[in-house]
Order: C-alpha cells, then structure tokens, then sequence
C-alpha cells in the first residue's frame, strides 16, 4: 500500500475516537428501558467499524471551515444511518451473515426482531440528532442537510440500491446495471457524508461545489468496488465479516462483471479521477484527498 501522509494515521485516530465519544454520548444509555433495545442499539454502533463517513465529514468540514461541534454532529447521523444499514444488511431475509465488525452479528446476539428495532431506531435517532443541534447558520441551509440525508437513505439512495442487490441475487449485471446498484446502495451515503460536512461551514462557490460532488461520487462508486475486491482477495480475519460470501451467494459484484485484478484496477481509475476533482481546492482539501486514498487502497 502506498505509505499514507504521516499526519494521517494519528488525525484519523483522533475522529474515531472523537466519533466513539460523540456516538456514546447520543445513543440511549443501556441501562434505559427498553434495555434490550437500547444495548443492541449501542452494541451495533460503538467500539468497530472504519468510521469512513464520519471521516469524509470532518474532511469536507475541513474544505469549508466548519466548527468541528457541528461537523461531529452532522457525523454521528451518518455513522447511525450507516450502522442501521449494516444491521439490517446482515440480516437473515438479507444476506444472512453472522459477523460484523469482528464480533456476532446484532440479530446473532439479540435475535431477529431486536434487530430489525434497532436498525429502525438507530436511523430515526440519526434524524433526531440533526434536528436538535443547530449545524447551519441558516435554517433553510439545516433543512437541506436533513433532506440529503434522508435522500441518501431512501429508496432512491442505499435502499433502493439494497433492493437491486436483493432482486439481483443470482443474476449478472452488466456494468451500467451494478455502477447503478453501488452508487445507490454504498454510493448515496458517502456522497451525503461529503455534502454534510461541506454545509457545515462556510457556502462554498458553485465550482468548488461541482468539483466536490464529482470527487465524492468517485469515492462512492471506489468503495463498493474496493469491498467487492475485498470480499473476494482478504481474508474473514483482516475484514472482520466473512469473505468470499459474494461469489458464495451468486451477488452481482465488480469482481464477478470483470475479476478482482481488473476491477482493483478500476477503483483505482476512480481514485484518479477523485484527485482529479480536488485539483484547484488547494491545502483545505488534503483530508480529501488522503481519504481517497485511504479508501482505494486500504486492506480491510
Ligand atoms: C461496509 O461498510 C458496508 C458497505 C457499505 C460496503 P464499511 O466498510 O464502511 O464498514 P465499517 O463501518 O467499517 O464496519
Ligand atoms: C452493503 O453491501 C451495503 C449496505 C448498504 C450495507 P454489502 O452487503 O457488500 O456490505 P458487506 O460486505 O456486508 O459489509
Ligand atoms: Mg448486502
Ligand atoms: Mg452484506
Ligand atoms: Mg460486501
């Protein structure tokens, strides 16, 4: 892997932690009725997971000069929306997997139901969080946010793109059909995270907006494909989920369209082209970018 920048590692330390404490302080403690509920909802959340929007968020916040108060804030509802997105993934109707973040998935833990509740409270508890704390200096620009977000969630982002996964199951896709499923179902959210951050902060101009976008579109697409590679070339203890499910269970992937060596090749396109996107942003937009690499290049 291409040696990450050396301040890198220790700032991405620093918002996982931060992260760990902002999502700890917001969930329901689990000592509160409905206990059950509660400690499944903090057991998906806390102590796992890269935290990759949570970063994209901070990083984009970091473009527009946001307070890192707000952009925590706006970090955590992505983070929850994502946790419920994996909880509800794993499930049994879904793709039936019993290892997240290296430990027993939540319906192995808590049993199906429980499940199903949490991914439901963890996302309205995303949409709670960033209507209560102000993160825009104008309302319209805080409405906005929330939009995105639930835009990002629906059924025109990740669950729509959790849909064609499911009715794809078995088939092929042909390129222009998966490039339609991952950036929904992968693509939406990381693409919201970006956008959040940047509203965080001071409003960009209409160009450094459109090269934003493009970068984060990129991204979006590049993650997918890096953990269809992943899915396929690592190995269940480095992933901490269980590899090689995909091809197990017939799933339309990149590396099923085109092999892991030619689909490592195209996330890598897209990371270029991501760098392309920053080009013009200037210093302000260095956690961008080292989050573009960290993205494509990463091993887990
Ligand atoms: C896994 O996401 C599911 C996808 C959308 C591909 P991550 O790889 O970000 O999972 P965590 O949050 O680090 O566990
Ligand atoms: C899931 O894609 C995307 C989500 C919206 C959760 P995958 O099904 O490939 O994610 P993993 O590999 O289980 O993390
Ligand atoms: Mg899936
Ligand atoms: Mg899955
Ligand atoms: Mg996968």
């Amino acid at each position: 892997m291409k040696t990450p920048e050396a301040d890198f590692v220790p700032w991405m330390g620093a918002v996982q932690a931060r992260m760990e404490a902002v999502l700890g302080r917001l969930l329901p403690p689990a000592q509160q009725a409905p206990m059950r509920l509660h400690e499944a909802m903090r057991y998906a959340t806390l102590e796992g997971g890269k935290r990759v929007r949570p970063l994209l968020v901070f990083a984009a916040g970091e473009l527009a000069g946001a307070e890192e108060r707000r952009l925590e804030i706006a970090a955590a509802a992505v983070e929850l929306v994502h946790v419920y997105s994996l909880v509800h993934d794993d499930l049994p109707c879904m793709d039936d997997d019993v290892l997240r973040r290296g430990k027993p998935t939540v319906h192995v833990e808590y049993g199906e139901a429980t499940a199903l509740l949490a991914g439901d409270a963890l996302q309205s508890l995303a949409f709670q969080v960033l209507a209560e704390h102000r993160l825009a200096d104008d309302p319209a620009t805080q409405l906005d946010m929330v939009r995105t977000l639930a835009l990002a969630a629906g059924s025109r982002g990740m669950a729509g793109g959790q849909a064609v996964d499911l009715e794809s199951t078995g088939k092929r896709l042909d390129l222009p059909e998966l490039e339609f499923m991952h950036i929904r179902k992968t693509g939406a959210l990381i693409r919201a995270a970006v956008v959040l951050g940047a509203a965080c902060g001071a409003p960009l101009a209409e160009a450094e907006r459109a090269r934003l976008d493009r970068y984060a579109k990129c991204i979006g697409l590049a993650f997918q494909v890096v953990d269809d590679v992943l899915d396929a070339a690592a190995s269940t203890a480095t992933l901490g989920k269980t590899a090689g499910k995909d091809s197990k269970q017939g799933k339309p992937t990149y590396v099923q369209a085109m092999g892991v060596a030619r689909a490592r090749e195209f996330a890598e396109e897209l990371r270029r082209d991501a760098q392309a996107a920053l080009a013009g942003l200037g210093g302000r937009a260095r956690r961008l970018a080292q989050l573009a690499d960290f993205i494509v290049l990463r091993e887990f």
